[in-house]
C-alpha cells in the first residue's frame, strides 16, 4: 500500500505549484490521476517500461490492452510516432484538443510495455487545462488509461478514482466532474477507409464532415473480434447486473415495469435507469434518471456515475432504457451494452 494524496485543483486556473509537485512524481516514474474532459486518467510516464508496467499492476489490467499516450502539444507527436497520415493531420487540426485518439506507426522511442506489444501507438490531445499543464510540466507524453479498476465503470470524478484506487497510485488532482463523461473515441486512418475502433465523446458524424467516408469497426459487433484489444474486454460493468431495454419508448417502460414487478415479487433488489421524460411512470424508490434524453451530453456526463450509484444503494438487477445511436448515443449505447455484457431485452 502507498498512500494517495488527493489534491484538490483549480480546473480553470491550475495552481502552478501543485502541477509542478505532479510532475516531479510522473518524472520519478509514479502514478498520477488527473481530469481530462472525458474520464479521469491514470497517468505515467509513456516513454519508461517501468512506470507503464506500475499502470497496468495499479488497474489489474490485462498486459495486451494497449494504453493511450496523452500529448499537449503536436511538435511531441515526432517523438513518439511516424507515417503521419494527411487524414490524421486534418483531424488534429480540427479537432484537438479534444476527445479524439488517432492510431499511429510508433517509434522505437514508446516502449512495447505501453502499447501491449503492438508497433501502433494510439495519441490524444486532452481537453482539460489541469491536464495539459501537467503534461506540459512533465515534459514527457503521459500513458493514462481510464483510472478505474479493469473492467469496472470509468471515473468521472475524483471520488470514483479514490473509490478504485486509494492506496495503490502517489495522487489523484481533483479537478471535479469531467464534461464528456465517456471516454475518447479512437480511430485508425491507416488505411483507405477510416475505421472507428472506438465509438466515443467526438461523434461518428463529426468525423464524416471532416474526411467523407468513416466506418465503424464491424469487430465492435457482439461474438466478433474488434481491432482495438480493449474493446473485447468485459467492460463498464458494475456489481450488478444490467439488463438493456431496447424498442420504442413506451414498449421499453411497460416492459421494465413487469421485469420490475416480477423480479421485486422474487425479492430482488431491483435499480430502474430512467430519463427525466419517465421517471413519473415508474412508482419505484431505486427509479433514478440518467438525464434529459433530448440532450444526450447530460446522459453521456451521467452514465457511469449512476451505475456506480446503483452499487452503492446494493442494487442487484439493473433495469435500463436506452437510446437512439445517434450523434453521442452511439458511444452511449456502446458503453451501456457492454456494461449489461450484451443482455439485450427488444421490446
Ligand atoms: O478518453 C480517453 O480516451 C481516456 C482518457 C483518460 O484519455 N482514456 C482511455 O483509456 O479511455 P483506456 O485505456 O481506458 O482505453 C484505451 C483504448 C482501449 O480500448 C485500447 O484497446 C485502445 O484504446 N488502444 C490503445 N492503443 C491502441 C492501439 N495501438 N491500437 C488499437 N487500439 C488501441
Ligand atoms: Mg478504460
Amino acid at each position: 500500500m502507498i498512500e494517495t494524496k488527493m489534491v484538490k485543483i483549480d480546473k480553470e486556473n491550475p495552481e502552478l505549484q501543485k502541477i509542478k509537485a505532479a510532475a516531479q512524481i510522473i518524472r520519478d516514474g509514479g502514478l498520477v490521476a488527473f481530469p481530462t474532459e472525458t474520464v479521469y486518467g491514470l497517468g505515467a510516464n509513456a516513454l519508461s517500461e517501468t512506470a507503464a508496467a506500475k499502470i497496468y499492476q495499479a488497474k489489474g489490467r490485462p498486459q495486451d490492452n494497449p494504453l493511450i499516450v496523452h500529448i499537449y502539444d503536436i511538435k511531441q507527436l515526432d517523438d513518439i510516432a511516424e507515417n503521419i497520415p494527411p487524414k490524421a493531420r486534418i483531424l488534429m487540426e480540427r479537432f484537438w484538443p479534444g476527445p479524439l485518439t488517432i492510431i499511429f506507426k510508433k517509434k522505437s522511442t514508446v516502449p512495447m510495455g505501453t502499447t501491449g506489444g503492438l508497433d501502433t501507438v494510439a495519441v490524444r490531445m486532452p481537453d482539460n487545462k489541469v491536464a495539459l499543464a501537467l503534461l506540459r510540466e512533465s515534459g514527457v507524453p503521459i500513458a493514462a488509461p481510464s483510472a478505474n479498476i479493469s473492467g469496472r465503470p470509468s471515473p468521472t470524478c475524483a471520488q470514483h478514482v479514490y473509490e478504485d484506487l486509494a492506496g495503490r497510485i502517489d495522487m489523484i488532482l481533483d479537478g471535479g466532474p469531467c464534461s464528456v463523461g465517456v471516454e475518447s473515441t479512437v480511430i485508425d486512418v491507416s488505411g483507405d477507409i477510416p475505421l472507428i475502433l472506438r465509438p466515443g465523446g467526438l461523434t461518428a458524424e463529426q468525423l464524416k464532415s471532416a474526411l467523407g467516408d468513416v466506418r465503424l469497426d464491424p469487430g465492435l459487433a457482439p461474438g466478433e473480434r474488434p481491432k482495438s484489444p480493449g474493446q473485447k474486454y468485459k467492460h463498464y460493468a458494475p456489481k450488478a447486473k444490467v439488463i438493456v431495454f431496447e424498442g420504442l419508448l413506451e414498449n421499453q417502460v411497460s416492459s421494465i415495469k413487469e421485469h420490475a414487478d416480477n423480479l421485486t415479487g422474487k425479492g430482488v433488489k431491483v435499480g430502474i435507469m430512467c430519463t427525466d421524460q419517465t421517471r413519473k411512470y415508474y412508482p419505484y424508490n431505486v427509479a433514478l434518471s440518467v438525464g434529459d434524453r433530448n440532450r444526450l451530453q447530460t446522459i453521456s456526463s451521467n452514465l457511469f456515475s449512476l451505475l456506480r450509484t446503483f452499487d452503492s444503494l446494493g442494487v442487484e438487477v439493473i433495469l435500463a432504457e436506452s437510446f437512439s445511436s445517434e450523434g453521442l448515443g452511439l458511444a452511449i449505447m456502446n458503453r451501456l451494452r457492454k456494461a449489461a455484457a450484451f443482455n439485450i431485452i427488444k421490446v
